[in-house]
């Protein structure tokens, strides 16, 4: 790779930035486990923390930018063509429960199209990023999304509606046809960090409904950069607004969109 450019310089300095801040506290959280109330508080605390300094370093390199962020909502900006997409704490009940599998995820619209993703598992240090027309990559390495054709060789990821969500039954009738043709299904928690894999081929495919446009922003970037393909799953064009996504090579995800389409 070569230089990152003055706008990956910004996206993936913010990101690194509330990771540190995020890791910290991440620290903190395994020791709250054993607390019986748990560490919810603390949690909900500390993403509210990450989104402050995401907001912070993005509004001070890019003055004028709105944004769209998780906890505090839409804030419109004066330049119109430009709007951050961020969720601080993607994977929160994998963070609460000490497990290390959640992210950063900061996109970028500009006149209303996605051109830049970041996302970042502090964690785990692994950094992904894409910017439209210059590919997508994890750290130094250039991504590429897998190239398997066949379903039975796939392995792919979905969400699981939470409790008090909607669409449990229909999960699952989209979970006994997938899981019937496929290598394996997963389900890691953390919808960015589902795409950016999916950007790296270590997941085929990705499926899920009811997500929002801070989950998936980023990712569909990258998904974008490394060669995928996304789709709505219920054939919309605005997979942004709906958050029923699907995400794979040119081969897959058609096969993986006709499984789970109409399945309830
Ligand atoms: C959640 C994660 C999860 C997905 C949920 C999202 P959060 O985001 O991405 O994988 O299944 O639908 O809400 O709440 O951890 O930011
Ligand atoms: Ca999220
Ligand atoms: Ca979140």
């Amino acid at each position: 790779m070569g230089q990152l450019s003055a706008l990956m310089q910004v996206m993936t300095g913010a990101a690194r930035k509330a990771g540190r801040k995020l890791n910290r506290d991440f620290g903190e959280v395994e020791n709250l486990q054993i607390s019986r109330k748990g560490p919810a508080d603390f949690v909900t605390a500390a993403d509210r923390k990450a989104e402050e300094v995401l907001h912070e370093a993005l509004a001070e390199a890019r003055p004028g930018y709105g944004f769209l962020m998780e906890e505090s909502g839409e804030i419109a900006g004066s330049d119109k063509s430009h709007r951050w997409i961020v969720d601080p704490l993607d994977g929160t009940t994998n963070f609460m429960h000490g497990q290390p599998h959640f992210a950063i995820s900061i996109a970028l619209e500009r006149e209303g199209e996605l051109v830049a993703g970041v996302i970042y598992n502090p964690a785990t240090d692994d950094l992904f990023h894409a910017e439209k027309g210059r590919g997508a990559w994890l750290n130094e390495r250039r991504l590429r999304v897998a190239a398997r054709k066949d379903l039975a060789a796939c392995v792919v990821a979905t969400g699981i509606p939470f409790h008090g969500r909607p669409g449990h039954a229909r999960f699952l009738t989209e979970l006994h046809r997938v899981m019937g043709k496929v290598a394996g299904v997963r389900r890691y928690g953390a919808a960015a960090l589902d795409l950016a894999w999916v950007a790296a081929g270590r997941f085929d495919g990705f499926w899920e409904r009811g997500l929002k446009a801070w989950d998936i922003a980023a990712g569909m970037v990258l998904v974008r950069e490394a060669g995928g393909f996304i789709a709505e799953l219920d054939g919309g064009k605005d997979v942004l607004s709906t958050g029923a996504i699907a995400a794979g090579n040119e081969h897959v995800l058609p096969q993986l969109v006709e499984l789970v389409k109409d399945a309830g």
